[in-house]
């Protein structure tokens, strides 16, 4: 598959299934066509969110344990692929995908085994979704807003099997609630590794917060916004290839978070004196600000840096007064 074999045909009724993004009864791919059109378009766009997610779970000094990795609801296998590529196969003994659409499943299979000739990769069978074989690495990518109660009883069931798990949905405000309220479930039980510095209850869902959801910021790799391919498919598709809102969740049984960060929520705001940011630490959600006199450099880095904004900051109250971003 490439640009031009594109179906505008079947992107505009995949488009409309995930605007739509209620439970639906029917799986919606109605053939490889349909994945191989989304792995290049919707599918790649995902990649780069997931690209962001696994840049900070790296920058939080995280890594993978080297247990057997499920990619559950896996569509055409990005988050798996974007996994493998980012920690090296052989991190993993083996990949399994699972999707209520065979179609889904045998793509990202096939997808998978064609990149990574020497893994073991393989379709999950109900009798192994059922059984109670741990599983090292849970990855669930943009499927939230699609599931009814009973695949959410089959998400849980695989968490407790799970030693980590990682989670990307869209940066929405009514997904990141929700993917809100399974943190808060699982955190007693599974310690959080990002987004979150501190082990306390989400701050962002406690009254008076109602106006805020958790959601980040991820960027294209360099050229895709001068490229016409990508450009053409983005008006088309009614995209805004800037911007790439994300939330997610991991997790992982053997995490010991460090206590002191802060994560900066959404996009900071500057104006001509001042930077006003969204800060989440163990003390809560606050706003804070950064003066441009007093913090050029800081100030600067708040408008341009790509990397997860996690820092160690020296505050005055609400005034930040110095940080240190977060190095791996
Ligand atoms: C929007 S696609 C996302 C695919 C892929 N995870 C990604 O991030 O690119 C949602 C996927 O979830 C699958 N799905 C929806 N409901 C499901 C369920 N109850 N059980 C398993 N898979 C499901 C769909 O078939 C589809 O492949």
């Amino acid at each position: 598959m490439n640009w031009t074999q594109l179906d505008w045909k079947c992107l505009d009724r995949l488009r409309g299934t995930f605007l739509a993004g209620s439970p639906t009864e029917e799986a919606y791919w109605q053939s490889p066509s349909d994945l191989a059109n989304y792995d290049l378009t919707f599918g790649e766009r995902i990649g780069w969110k997931w690209d962001a997610v696994l840049d900070e779970l790296e920058l939080r000094g995280w890594r993978p344990p080297a247990g057997p990795v499920l990619d559950w609801g896996c569509g055409s296998g990005v988050a798996g692929r974007r996994v493998l590529r980012r920690f090296g196969a052989s991190s993993f003994g083996s990949i399994a995908f699972w999707d209520r659409s065979a179609l889904a499943t045998d793509f990202a299979h096939d997808a998978t085994q064609r990149e990574f000739p020497g893994l073991d990769v393989s379709t999950a069978t109900p009798g192994y979704l059922r059984s109670q074989e741990p599983i090292g690495l849970l990855l669930i990518s943009h499927v939230l807003n699609e599931l009814p109660p009973s695949a959410m009883e089959e998400i849980r069931s695989l968490v407790v099997r799970s030693r980590s798990v990682v989670w990307t949905e869209p940066g929405t405000r009514e997904v990141s609630r929700a993917l809100g309220a399974l943190r808060d479930a699982w955190a007693p039980e599974v310690p959080v590794v990002a987004p979150c510095t501190h082990a306390h209850s989400c701050p962002v869902l406690a009254a008076g917060n109602e106006r805020h959801w958790c959601h980040f910021f991820g960027f294209p790799p360099p050229g895709v916004l001068a490229d016409s391919d990508w450009v053409k498919f983005a008006q088309r598709a009614g995209i805004d290839l800037r911007s790439l809102p994300y939330s997610f969740l991991a997790l992982d049984r053997s995490w010991k978070a460090p206590t002191h960060l802060s994560r900066v929520i959404g996009r900071p705001e500057h104006f001509k004196p001042y930077a006003r940011l969204l800060n989440c630490d163990a003390s809560g959600l606050a706003e804070l600000s950064v003066m441009k006199r007093g913090n050029p450099a800081l100030f600067k880095e708040l408008d341009k840096s790509k990397r997860p904004l996690v820092y160690a900051w020296t505050r005055q109250g609400e005034v930040i007064t110095g940080g240190s971003h977060v190095a791996p």
